[in-house]
């Protein structure tokens, strides 16, 4: 349900000019980041290609917090190791440059250091991996290379594949965007296969039901809410946007211990470049309305060191970008925390 900007003037007088309404959507003036009660032990966090790289950048690092990860052409933490050409060479096209055991070390040390937490919640968690047959831009061997990384750590049954979908580089659903096998703006593929339906129900343990169609008027809420609030103190660039997007399930309104699930969009996929078109048409609010899980948006913009709005898997906010002391991971589990609490 949306009300008229003009609505959302008249309660901003009745507020002393905190415009803290969810139905303030549309208005100049985003609400703050709501508190739902949702269960901590059942967050979970996903995305494509840079926000691959994000999810499981944030399931590693603050692995004590998060129970699962779906991700999309992408390839194992640490990467790029803080270097843009490490991450255009070896993490998306050269896969065989990649040394997983200096992957695997770094992670062991950084836990050791508590820079991340340990490895154990990790190794306890779910991971559900996809790379299309047709993706150009994310070689096979890359996401092969996250799956040992994952197996590594995890039983093998928890970490699941799917690399059958003849899908390019992209976001790929049951119902919405181009053809499967292109790449091309908006990088959202019809490949009918609800990408966020199987991972969830990964994550979730099988326990999940399926939306019985996508692609309709949604009965929840969804709303913009206000980043800046939850950025922690940063010099520089963070490259994160003012405004984030949250769906509020029905179920999930006014009644504590749902699910919180996370999103992380692509490069060029943000709201700066595709508005609200990515969580309204990628398919997780169907199955967050089917099963009360809270699915948050948050959104990168583009800076001088980060022209595509990508998330930060390679260092352009600062060295730490990988740690729990990142930028990008502490405004996430801020995120967790309100949601959370
Ligand atoms: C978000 O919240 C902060 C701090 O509460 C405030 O200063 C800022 O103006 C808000 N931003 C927007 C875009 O409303």
């Amino acid at each position: 349900m949306k009300l008229p900007v003009i609505v959302c003037a008249v309660l901003v007088n009745t507020v002393h000019g905190e415009c803290q309404w969810w139905w303030c959507e549309g208005s100049e003036d985003p609400a703050l980041l709501g508190s739902y009660q949702a269960d901590s032990n059942e967050v979970s966090v996903s995305g494509v290609s840079s926000g691959g790289y994000m999810a499981i950048q944030m399931h590693v690092a603050y692995s004590a917090s998060i129970m699962g990860s779906g991700i999309l052409a992408a390839g194992p933490y640490h990467c790029a190791q803080g270097s843009v050409l490490t991450g255009l060479d070896a993490c998306m096209s050269n896969p065989e440059e990649i040394v997983l055991q200096d992957l695997i070390d770094f992670t062991d040390t950084s836990a050791t250091k508590e820079d991340i937490d340990a490895t154990t919640n990790f190794a306890s968690g779910k991971t559900w991996l996809f790379s299309g047959l047709l993706d150009t831009a994310v070689h096979r061997g890359v996401v092969v290379a996250l799956e040992d990384y994952c197996k590594h750590y995890m039983p093998l049954a928890n970490v699941m594949t799917e690399y059958g979908i003849p899908a390019g580089h992209a976001m790929i659903t049951e119902h919405y965007g181009s053809v499967c096998s292109t790449e091309q703006p908006p990088y959202i593929n019809d490949c009918d296969y609800p990408s966020p339906y199987v991972l969830m129900n990964h994550i979730y343990e099988g326990t999940l039901s399926k939306p019985a169609s996508y692609g309709g008027a949604m009965p929840g809420d969804m709303t913009t809410f206000n980043q800046t609030e939850l950025v922690p103190e940063f010099v520089g660039s963070t490259s994160l946007d003012s405004v984030g997007y949250i769906y509020v399930p029905t179920g999930c309104v006014s009644t504590p211990g749902c699910k919180l699930h996370i999103v992380f969009h692509g490069c060029l996929q943000g709201r700066n470049v595709l508005g609200e078109e990515y969580a309204l048409n990628t398919g997780y609010n169907e199955v967050g309305e089917e099963n009360d899980i809270i699915i948050v948006y948050p959104q990168v913009t583009s800076s001088l060191g980060n022209p595509m709005g990508c998330w930060d898997w390679w260092g352009y906010t600062d060295s730490n970008y990988d740690l729990k002391s990142g930028v990008q991971l502490e405004f996430i589990k801020n995120i967790i925390d309100r949601v959370t609490s």
